[in-house]
């Protein structure tokens, strides 16, 4: 087994009362994309950015003039972090912790190593810090500009739900995936 494979195994044991949503896709060095955490049907499906996410991941593949098959997706935390609505007392996501991230960032670091991906493309400010360990940088700072970082190229986008939440982030965000293929 290779030392991914191992790791994943690791997780899985250590996290036996959860479910937990591995990266998926071209594993060849091409473009990994990188979100938050999975949410509700991801877990359900056990794939990240299919259902609501998933339509707005399509999007931004569409803009960007790429093709699912083209990508590596992932998460930073594997597994849906969930918080009780205090209005509706429904289950709902919510931003992984500090603690939680931490605990991921291992298994991260081996995809990365492992499948050696040419740019890697940050969805938001969990992934962002994540990847290059900089806990200081901020989405709203470096967005659509190439961090060069451990030999690793990252390209920060904006999430693609906070462009849902917040219009006026939606032609920032467009330029941002239109400008992606230049960087490629
Ligand atoms: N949001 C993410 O960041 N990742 C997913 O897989 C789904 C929603």
């Amino acid at each position: 087994m290779d030392k991914l494979s191992e790791l994943k195994e690791e997780y899985i044991k250590k996290y036996s009362d959860r479910t937990l949503v591995f990266g998926e896709g071209k594993t060849d060095g091409g473009i990994m994309l990188v979100g938050e955490a999975p949410g509700g049907e991801e877990e359900k499906l056990k794939r990240p950015f299919v259902g609501k996410a998933g339509k707005n991941l399509d999007e931004f593949i569409e803009l960007a003039g790429l093709k699912r098959e083209d990508l590596y997706i992932s998460n930073v935390v594997k597994f849906r972090p969930t918080s009780i609505s205090p209005k509706t007392g429904r289950t709902i996501n919510r931003t992984p912790t500090r603690e939680e991230i931490d605990e991921f960032v291992p298994l991260l670091k081996e995809e990365i190593s492992t499948f050696k991906p040419n740019i890697i493309v940050t969805l938001g400010n969990v992934p962002l810090k994540a990847v290059t360990g900089d806990y200081q940088l901020s989405i709203g700072e470096c967005h659509g500009q190439v961090i060069q970082k451990d030999n690793l190229k990252i390209y920060p986008l904006y999430h693609p739900a906070s462009v849902i939440y917040n219009r006026s982030l939606k032609s920032v965000y467009s330029e941002d995936v239109k400008k992606l293929k230049y960087n490629i």
